[in-house]
């Protein structure tokens, strides 16, 4: 995970959600909606999944992404985030703030 500094950090976590609930205690991320889909202050791009898989962006997700000067192509909602696998390293980075 990089973050807003470009520091790079590892963590290892079971899945997205655990990796939500960490970088929003660390303050890496501001989450201020609490995962509900509506503030895109937990913006991230997937920078390499690997051999990873993870579940489409839904029309709610797509709409917030949308809406921000920051988009990418590779832009996610980290709160957003499920896996269908996760087998190794998956590399994010946080997204500037809006
Ligand atoms: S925490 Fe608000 S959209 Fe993800």
């Amino acid at each position: 995970m990089t973050d807003r500094s470009n520091e790079v950090e590892e963590y290892s976590v079971n899945n997205f959600s655990e990796l939500f609930t960490v970088l929003s205690d660390e303050m890496k991320i501001d989450a201020m909606c609490g995962g509900s889909c509506s503030c895109a202050t937990c913006h991230i791009y997937i920078e390499d999944l690997g051999q990873n898989t993870v579940v489409e962006a839904n029309q709610t997700e797509k709409e917030v992404l949308e809406g921000l000067l920051h988009m990418q192509s590779n832009s996610r909602l980290l709160c957003q985030l499920e896996h269908v696998n996760i087998n190794e390293n998956i590399a994010i980075r946080i997204a500037a703030s809006e």
